[in-house]
This record gives C-alpha cells, structure tokens and sequence, in this order.
C-alpha cells in the first residue's frame, strides 16, 4: 500500500464511546496495560485517541492515555503518559507523533505545565527511538534486582 492509499487517521480528545473502544486495544498482558485499564475503567486521565475513517466507520488504531502528575524531584505537577499505542497494522505512519502532538499541546500550552514525564524500559527501542526524537532525555534511573525465586514465587500465589 503506498502512502496515497492509506485512508486518513484523525487525533482527537476521546469521546465516552472512544473511552469503552480503548480498553478492547489496550492488553492486559502488561502490569503498564493492567494499571491503564484501571484507569480508564475508574473513568480518570485524559485520553487522545487515533481513529481511521473509512466509509463512515471510525477504527480506533492508537491511543495515549495521561495524567497530571506531581514531580516530586521538581516539585511541580507535570503531564505523565501512562500509555502511548498504536495498533500494529497502523505503525510508523506518524500517528503516535501526532498523539504526542495533542498530548504536549495540552499539558506545556493549555496547562502551561513545564514537563511531560514518560517511563519506559531501555529495551523498548522504538520508544525510546520516538522520544529522543522529539526531545525527551532521559532525567533518572530507575533500578531494580529481583530476587532469583521472586518470578515463581508471585507466579505460584
Ligand atoms: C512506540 C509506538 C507507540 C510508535 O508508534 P508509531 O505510530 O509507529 O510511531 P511513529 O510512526 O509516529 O514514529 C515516529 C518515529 O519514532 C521512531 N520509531 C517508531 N517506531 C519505531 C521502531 N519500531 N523502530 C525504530 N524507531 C521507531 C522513528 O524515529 C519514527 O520516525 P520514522 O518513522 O520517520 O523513522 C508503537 O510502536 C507501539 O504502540 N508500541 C507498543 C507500545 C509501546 O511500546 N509504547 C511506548 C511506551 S509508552
């Protein structure tokens, strides 16, 4: 499919029917997915969502879901992301620039917030990838040791 096929995808603040679609997309194979749909399922954060418009039907194929946060290191409230997805089918067409767009529009121009957080692990190439692209840098590590049973043990409960 060249680029003049692909059908165009729309960034917006979601709606309640956007908010119910989110928690069909987002997997609960994470303890990140897990903790977003707790989330969206006590009706808190802001949600962007990425739909495809084709025929008068809407597809959800991406999503960000953040919060305003306090900073404890800055001590000032910040915009935290909690969950940035794009649906597969849908990636590196752009779409999770343009819900950072929304995102950081909001949270540095609407909320005049100096920060936007984001946390995600150092294997997660795309994403770091994605963020270094736009000007995050890494402001702290976040390190842990796992005791060697640790896994089995909370497996086993
Ligand atoms: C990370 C993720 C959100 C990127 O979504 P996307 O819509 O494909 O990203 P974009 O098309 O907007 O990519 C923008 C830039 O990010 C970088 N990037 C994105 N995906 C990448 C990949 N797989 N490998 C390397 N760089 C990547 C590139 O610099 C890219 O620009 P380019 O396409 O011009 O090279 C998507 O891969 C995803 O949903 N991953 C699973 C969830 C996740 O890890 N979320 C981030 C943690 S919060």
């Amino acid at each position: 499919m060249t680029p003049q096929d692909e059908t165009p995808i729309t960034v917006r603040r979601a709606t309640a029917e956007d908010r119910r679609a989110a928690l069909e997309l987002i997997s609960p194979s994470t303890s990140r997915g897990r903790a977003s749909l707790k989330l969206l399922r006590a009706e808190q954060g802001i949600l962007w969502v990425a739909v495809e418009r084709e025929e008068g039907n809407e597809t959800l194929v991406g999503l960000l879901l953040a919060t305003a946060q306090v900073d404890a290191e800055a001590e000032e409230v910040a915009g935290y992301i909690h969950e940035l997805l794009v649906h597969p089918a849908f990636r590196r067409r752009g779409v999770a620039m343009e819900l950072l767009d929304a995102a950081e529009r909001y949270f540095l121009d609407e909320c005049a917030f100096s920060t936007v957080l984001v946390t995600t692990s150092f294997d997660n190439d795309a994403a770091i990838r994605l963020y270094r692209s736009r000007g995050y840098s890494l402001s702290q590590a976040r390190l842990a040791k796992r005791r060697n049973d640790a896994e089995g043990r909370s497996s086993a409960i």
